[in-house]
């Protein structure tokens, strides 16, 4: 396989290091992935979307590599996006994060600037900016972004690594298979989804139990009933990509490719689903006394927060809330007196990071509610919290009471 890559004399030079050693070291991880996965060229892409931000999972060792990287000259040539990070870096102080965490947070972000990439801190840079448009040839490595930009806008990317995304924005180009190939984008099973899906945290359950059974296959869906207008899609790829690898999904009259014709489902197996209590038993525990509710995973949009202040209606709430989003939304949230409407309840809405890569142990929180299905499968093994999962209405009331009511 290794022998059918073919390269262009530019991509040839960057390999030999005429453009530097950082360019050099980047190629040489693309080109290294290019051969392991068999592909036949590279393709040129349009942006990149870092992953791998929070000190709590980098620590120094991770630091240092990206330090050093830098120093050998390695710099993004596509506009390149970053995750978020382990701490929100303007309230970091009032909302307790611990100060060295900060620092070296702080010096993980320097060392990104430094290799060219936009400190967004977001894993939804498609509603700040960074939004591909249909055919775009990207490499993305959040997973909920990945599933969004491959299935909501109809871009191509596979989902890449963090050092590996980072190396195909130096060199600007990325390996050219899987999710990338017309062939690979192809679904390998089709959902019929007979029951009604009435809140985002049914559409994060179905996505959990699709992504279980399909791994980092493809599904195609079809729904019986039209989706509620809330229900955003992020909420299912999230899901689909957290339980299993799912870099794309089709939704029948939905999605572009489906939309298009450019999918076909002849002869595919049919999953018919009925239900969605299997994926409620999966991510809802049983903790009935509540401190924490965590909306905004992945981090909300202007209509989520808005939805999230209607909610609250200046009621009082008896746990922590944090709402988390993009440092811009955040600021246009402020703009129409959401922040503050949300603040005067007591809740907070937090930018810069969410409470997955957050070190949330350092603020001794023990239940957490939440209607986010990326975030109820990942909490109890991140953080060690106990978790709730069900609608916004519901993580409103555990908010307001202190109680999970089922
Ligand atoms: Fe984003 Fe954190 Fe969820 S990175 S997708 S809010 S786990």
């Amino acid at each position: 396989m290794a022998d059918a890559l073919r390269i262009t004399a530019e991509e040839k030079a960057i390999l030999t290091g005429e453009q530097g050693p950082g360019a050099k070291k980047a190629m040489e991880i693309v080109v290294a992935l290019a051969k392991i996965y068999g592909a036949t060229d590279l393709v040129q892409i349009a942006s990149a979307q870092v992953s791998g931000v929070s000190f709590k999972n980098l620590g120094q060792a991770g630091l240092e590599f990206l330090q050093d990287w830098g120093a050998m000259g390695g710099r993004a040539r596509v506009p390149s996006t970053l995750n978020p990070a382990g701490a929100d870096l303007e309230a970091w102080r009032e909302m307790g994060f611990p100060e060295e965490f900060v620092c070296q947070q702080r010096a993980v972000i320097d060392a990104y600037v430094a290799l060219g990439v936009a400190p967004t801190l977001t894993c939804t840079p498609y509603q700040t900016g960074n939004t591909p448009t249909y055919g775009q040839h990207l490499a993305w490595a959040e997973s909920s972004a990945v599933a969004y930009a491959n299935s909501v806008l109809g871009a191509r990317t596979n989902r890449e690594g963090g050092p590996s995304a980072l190396a195909a924005a130096i060199v600007g180009r990325t390996a050219r298979f899987g999710l990338h190939l017309d062939l690979g984008r192809q679904p390998a099973s089709v959902f019929d989804v007979r029951c009604p899906i009435r809140s985002e945290a049914d559409l994060g359950a179905l996505g959990i139990l699709i992504g279980r059974q399909m791994r980092n296959r493809v599904p195609y869906l079809g729904f019986a009933e039209e989706l509620p207008p809330r229900c955003d899609l992020k909420t299912l790829g999230a899901a689909m990509a957290a339980s299993g690898a799912v870099g794309l999904y089709h939704v029948e009259g939905l999605t572009p490719e489906a939309r298009l014709g450019a999918v076909t489902t002849a002869g595919l197996p049919v999953v018919t689903v009925d239900g969605l209590d299997a994926g409620y038993r999966l991510l809802d525990g049983t903790p009935t006394e509540i401190d924490l509710v965590s909306i905004g995973c992945p981090h909300a949009s202007l209509p989520e927060i808005a939805a999230m202040a209607d909610s609250l209606d200046g009621r009082r709430l008896r746990t922590e809330l944090w709402v988390t989003t993009a440092r811009p939304i955040r600021e246009a949230a402020a703009a129409a007196g959401l922040v503050a409407r949300i603040e005067a309840s007591g809740g907070k809405v937090v930018a810069d990071t969410c409470l997955v890569v957050a070190p949330v142990a350092a603020f001794g929180f023990r239940a957490m509610a939440t209607n986010s299905a990326k975030m109820a499968f990942y909490t109890p093994a991140h953080s060690g919290l106990a978790v709730r999962f069900g609608s916004l209405e519901q993580c409103v009331e555990a908010a307001l009471t202190g109680r999970w009511k089922p």
